[in-house]
């Protein structure tokens, strides 16, 4: 196929080109390509050609609150495709019968997989049965662990362990990915809240103070210039987080972060509405000055990627809705009705991320159009060892290409959503600019409204060291 006459939008450049596709790849980009009698020739004039998004943090198929995130990987695979993002990036559940054994059942959980993924192992324990297990991760293609200063008792590491799992990754080429929060002071704060008759969800934010994502953010960045082995902070929430680690960058620490939307969009406001369940997420949603230090933070480059966190739960798992024709319902927000601790922690939106952020990040002139790439693509490719496989437009690398229409209008919402769940963060917001046209690896996957994608067509992508960035 020959992709004419678009505007191709990479992390470094925006320039007019044509773009051949050959089989999966990538072939050539360049001015008035010459097609064979055999092309496909689609004009592509008024619409940009941007790389398939990358989403380095999803939880499909994962249990959790005594129910499961809702979508798996196959309805969370074709959501990420229609907003644009072709490939995605979950967490494996350690077992206690080893590494090996954990990424063997995520493999056949994914096998229904609609477009291209790969895993992070949590670590959650650690001794030394688990580090000698860990060589075998970066054979499996896994070079990413992600380790957690809060739920304790369930999955927290203590700091030693994590200097320890920091060592060894540093031999191995591992990357550390870490959840900052502060499990010793979230544990009282909870019993003193629910003795004090507090139920409500606002009391999930207030009992997760962002002062304990802002000095574990420092701790790790320190752990990290210590071990001299790089951290990347997932889902930073606070704008304090960015402070910590722009001071940890400054000083040469390996230390990287990720935001997600909704720390763009929402505050604890929002957990104080009737349905505020629905924005129940770990970390919590913080201040609008926390929103807007994180998008100063996106930038000037402080913060290198925007994932999604994607753990989507229905808001009321007791009404089916139809997906694909068939009924279905989850258990989910509802499970915690009357306290706050039962709710499902996780919200929705690995397919809204891009059309989002295009409309209240680049049209609203909060990032240019390459900063968009580069923190939705080109960043987490490079970081999680995919880059130049994923992220880019450039010869040779996999066709995964969206052809963006930079003036399709939508109201945003569940009618408009893949998202298997019942509700919508951005329900209403009106959006102009949307993915027309999607293509996985050469093949048209999403076409307008329609989804020409198949369950199975996702390949398991075996990654290598990625980069600091
Ligand atoms: O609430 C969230 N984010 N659930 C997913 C698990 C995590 O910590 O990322
Ligand atoms: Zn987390
Ligand atoms: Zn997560």
């Amino acid at each position: 196929m020959l992709i004419k006459n678009a505007t191709l939008i990479t992390a470094a450049e925006t320039f007019q080109a044509d773009l051949l596709i050959r089989g999966e790849k990538i072939a050539a980009i360049g001015q008035n390509l010459p097609p064979t009698p055999e092309d496909l020739i689609l004009d592509a004039t008024g619409k940009f050609l941007l790389p398939g998004g990358v989403d380095p943090h999803c939880h499909f198929d994962l249990p959790m609150f005594g129910t499961v995130s809702s979508d798996d990987h196959y309805t969370g695979h074709k959501a990420a495709a229609f907003g644009g993002t072709t490939t995605v990036i979950d967490f494996v559940v350690q077992e206690p019968q080893g590494l090996r054994h954990s990424v063997e059942l995520w493999l056949q959980k994914s096998a229904k997989a609609a477009i291209d993924y790969s895993f992070h192992m949590n670590l959650t324990h650690f001794d030394d049965s688990v580090a000698a297990e860990l060589p075998a991760l970066v054979e499996m293609g896994i070079t990413t662990l992600k380790v957690f200063t809060a739920y304790n008792g369930r999955l927290r590491l203590s700091d030693g362990e994590i200097f320890h799992a920091l060592k060894i990754a540093k031999d191995l080429g591992l990357l550390v990915m870490a959840h900052c929060e502060n499990g010793d002071v979230i544990e009282p704060l909870i019993a003193e809240a629910l003795a004090a008759g507090h139920t409500q969800p606002e009391w999930h934010a207030q009992t997760r103070p962002a002062w304990g994502a802002i000095e574990t953010t420092l701790r790790l960045a320190a752990m990290a210039a210590q071990a001299n082995a790089p951290v990347y902070i997932v889902h930073m929430n606070a704008g304090g987080e960015a402070d910590m680690l722009r001071y940890a960058r400054q000083r040469g620490a390996p230390v990287m972060g990720e935001t997600c939307p909704q720390y763009l969009f929402f505050n604890v406001e929002h957990l104080k509405r009737a349905d505020g369940a629905k924005w129940i997420c770990s970390p919590p949603m913080r201040s609008e000055a926390d929103n807007a230090r994180l998008w100063q933070a996106l930038q000037t480059g402080e913060i290198q990627t925007i994932g999604t966190d994607h753990c989507p739960f229905f808001f009321d798992g007791t009404q089916p809705i139809i997906y694909e024709g068939q009924p279905i319902a989850i258990p989910g927000k509802e499970l915690g009705a009357g306290n706050f601790t039962k709710i499902p922690n996780g919200l929705p939106g690995v397919q809204d991320r891009l059309p989002i952020l295009w409309t209240y990040g680049v049209r609203a002139g909060k990032i240019s159009a390459n900063q968009f790439v580069a923190l939705t693509s080109t960043n987490p490719a490079k970081i999680f060892g995919l880059y130049p496989r994923k992220g880019t437009l450039a010869p040779g690398a996999d066709a995964d290409i969206v052809i963006w229409d930079p003036q399709k209008q939508v109201t945003h919402g569940v009618a408009h959503s893949q998202q298997r769940t019942d509700y919508n963060l951005y329900e209403g917001w009106e959006l102009t600019g949307y993915p027309e046209k999607v293509f996985l690896r050469g093949n048209l996957i999403v076409d307008n409204e329609q989804w020409l994608g198949q369950a199975g067509d996702g390949q398991f992508l075996k990654r290598g060291k990625g980069e600091v960035l």
